[in-house]
């Protein structure tokens, strides 16, 4: 009988930072941020344009150095191990940087090529791949005249061809069509029960809540919080939201008599179109607000979304 006992419910960090910070001259990108990855979470950072997600992906890389702070990727420094670091890594750049002259199933064989695999194990790989990405019938057609989602397929695909401990995604999503999207998700949510460890960049709060076990919201080089969707939600939302219009030059106005219906309005946001009453009875602060002569052209009680958590913690929406 085995006596190796240390392993058990310890989970294994495969990432961790500690002050990562990345200057580009006077300007921080990356403000002395930490974090833990372990191993087969799917770990987000979810925030806006500019946040600093794919430099400190790019970091985490290896294809970009920090400028202050530690950073250990499988244990290594990617420092002094970039390349032993990058043979570990999948990674799926935001920009898809695939070799558009080439076939599909080329760009994963060549990719497989580059991490010094043999040909015959690129080649049955790459069919693998092409399978598991949907895109079985598409082998043969040249990278440039797939549709969009259908190159994130591929550039996904193309991150798995070296079997990668962990698989970095920066915003695998932005720009595809709502239905590209799902395709894309139930792949990525795959690579999760297999027990892939993810790494997903998103400024979409839904993406975020549907793949992350567990998320950092960042913005301005900072971490504003951390944990699961639920515990964030938790944390800095109620658990229901009374949206109400009352016409766009009224909100404002009435945010005030919204408000005094008292406990059942725990806070109230005045966005440009509409208020939002965070609260823990959607439908009974909405007969409260109707109760006072208040009458909202349009009503919906909806539940807490990590949306509502950035609000709270940025006083700023998280998609403009
Ligand atoms: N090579 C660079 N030189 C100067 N500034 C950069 C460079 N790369 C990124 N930045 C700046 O750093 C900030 C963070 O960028 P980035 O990490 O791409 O954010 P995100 O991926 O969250 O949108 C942005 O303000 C961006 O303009
Ligand atoms: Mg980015």
């Amino acid at each position: 009988m085995s006596r190796r006992v240390a392993s058990v419910n310890v989970p294994t960090p495969v990432i961790t930072a500690s002050s990562l910070t990345k200057r580009y001259g006077d300007f921080t990108a990356v403000d002395g941020i930490d974090f833990e990855v372990t191993a087969g979470e799917a770990f987000g950072l979810l925030g806006p344009n500019g946040a600093g997600k794919s430099t400190t992906m790019r970091m985490i890389s290896a294809v970009s150095r920090r400028t202050s702070g530690e950073l250990s990727v499988l244990g290594l420094d990617p420092e002094d191990y970039g390349p032993e670091i990058r043979s570990q890594l999948g990674v799926v750049p935001q920009e898809d940087n695939l070799d558009t002259e080439l076939t599909a199933r080329d760009n994963l064989v060549i990719y497989g090529r580059f991490f010094g695999l043999p040909r015959a194990v690129c080649r049955q790989r790459a069919d693998e791949l092409l399978a598991f990405a949907q895109l079985e019938e598409k082998a043969g057609a040249k990278a440039d005249d797939l549709s969009g989602g259908m190159k994130r397929r591929l550039t996904i695909a193309r991150g798995l061809m070296n079997t990668p401990q962990i698989f970095m995604l920066d915003e695998p999503t932005t720009g595809l069509d709502p239905q590209a999207r799902h395709v894309l998700w139930d792949r990525l949510f795959r690579l999760k029960e297999q027990g892939t460890t993810l790494v997903i960049t998103t400024h979409y709060m839904d993406e975020a809540e549907q793949l992350c076990d567990r998320l950092i919201v960042v913005d301005h080089g900072t971490i504003m919080a951390e944990g699961s969707p639920a515990e964030l939600i938790r944390r800095y939302s109620s658990r229901e939201v009374l949206e109400v219009r009352f016409g766009s030059d009224r909100n404002a106005a009435v945010a005030d008599d919204v408000a005094a219906i008292g406990a059942l309005a725990e806070r109230v946001e005045v966005l440009p179109d509409r208020l939002l009453v965070y609260t823990a009875d959607g439908e009974s602060a909405l007969e409260r607000v109707i109760e006072r002569g208040l009458r909202p052209t349009t009503s919906l009680v909806r539940r807490s979304s990590l949306e509502d958590v950035f609000l709270r913690l940025t006083g700023r929406s998280l998609v403009e």
